[in-house]
């Protein structure tokens, strides 16, 4: 009904103005006053996790891709090798995995058959698995040794929204927490991190107040056939979802590359008014990395692409290239993802809308898939 719905045309909508309060409530009562994380939930003895030698983690579409950018997280602030895996392909290629193996299985639902049967094996190898979830008491958190709530509240939609962003918090918070228990050289960005983490739900909503420019140009692309997504660093994983998302609502042919990748063959692709979402890192962070994606987008419109650029606020040097400029709000260069996927959501959302396809119910599709 419409008051389930909170006046809102869709849970799709509802959920996604939702994200500023389930990051902040993902967020609540995990720092302590002295900026430190308090993940006493995580019922794994910090002498365990000291003791980790590699991560896995395994889970499915929107979610997986939530663990591709933890993998940057882990990497960075732990050094301890990571590997991401789809849940699907992990259980039947023979993964090598011990008791020193960390096993995070991340689901919205907690009942995707795929994410079940990958963690049922690691346990099965003496692996610890730490389920990141939504749902509680679910068969994957009650399955793991330990969980880690996200708290997005119920999500109805079957385009996984406010679950994602969540789950990026949940994988930021374990990474630093990795981090903090092991102690690494960069205690300093670590504290400065969680931080700017406990500020990031105000910058989600500000991304959220300024979306009416990129519903406009969603709808004058409702007769594309194709829309590519290039990303780089932790906006590869972003442009993935992205695409997926498009996939899903608009049922239109989308697809996210590495930025990196082009010139190794997707650059073919580019055609006369092709549409091309660039995510542009922080050209404060990595700005070789940047410098190198205004080259991209360049290139790509010099091919004569439509250039669709999210960059983040004064990042001057994407100006001249881009066709149309979504700006986000600076963050450190890990957590980018948290803002820049916003405008993504909301622009297959309108997609979907503008060629008339069920927002909610995307056909031959199913909110949990229980089945493998
Ligand atoms: C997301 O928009 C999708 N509907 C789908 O990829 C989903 O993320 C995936 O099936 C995993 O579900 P889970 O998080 O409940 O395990």
């Amino acid at each position: 009904s419409a008051a389930e719905k909170g006046g809102y045309d869709y849970f799709m909508l509802k959920e996604i103005a939702e994200q500023p309060k389930a990051v902040a409530d993902t967020l609540l009562g995990r720092i302590d006053a002295s900026g430190s994380l308090t993940l006493d939930e995580v019922r794994i003895p910090p002498g365990v996790l000291r003791e980790v030698d590699k991560v896995v983690i395994v889970a499915c579409g929107t979610a997986f891709h939530a663990g591709l950018i933890a993998k940057y997280a882990i990497e960075h602030w732990t050094r301890i090798p990571c590997e991401v895996e789809l849940a699907s392909e992990f259980r039947y290629r023979d993964p090598i995995l011990d008791p020193q193996t960390l096993v995070i299985a991340i689901s919205q639902s907690g009942e995707t058959m795929d994410t079940l049967m990958a963690l049922r094996h690691a346990r099965e190898q003496g692996s610890k698995v730490l389920a990141i979830c939504n749902t509680n008491g679910s068969t994957i958190p009650r399955e793991s040794d330990a969980v880690l709530y996200t708290h997005a509240g119920p999500e109805v939609a079957v385009a996984s929204t406010k679950a994602f962003l969540t789950q990026l918090v949940a994988c930021y918070l374990v990474a630093l927490y990795l981090g903090q228990v092991r102690g690494t050289k960069w205690g300093d960005e670590i504290r400065d991190v969680i931080r700017d983490l406990s500020h990031i739900s105000g910058a989600v909503e500000r991304v959220l107040e300024t979306m009416e420019p990129v519903r406009e140009l969603a709808r004058t692309l409702a007769d594309k056939k194709t829309v590519l997504f290039l990303g780089r660093h932790v906006g590869y994983p972003v442009a993935l979802e992205g695409a997926l998302k498009l996939k899903e609502l608009a049922y239109m042919h989308a697809e996210g590359f590495a930025a990196g990748e082009l010139k190794h063959g997707p650059i073919a692709l580019i055609e006369e008014d092709l549409p091309v979402v660039v995510v542009v890192p922080s050209p404060r962070g990595r700005s070789v990395i940047h410098d190198k994606i205004v080259s991209n987008i360049q290139e790509i419109r010099a091919r004569g692409a439509r250039t669709i650029v999210i960059a983040e606020e004064g990042d001057e040097a994407v100006v001249p290239y881009a066709d149309h400029l979504v700006r986000i709000p600076a963050t450190p260069t890990l957590l980018q993802p948290l803002v820049a996927t916003v405008p993504l959501q909301v622009f297959a959302c309108e997609l979907a809308t503008a060629r008339g396809n069920e927002v909610d119910q995307p056909r031959n599709l199913a909110k949990s898939v229980t089945v493998e």
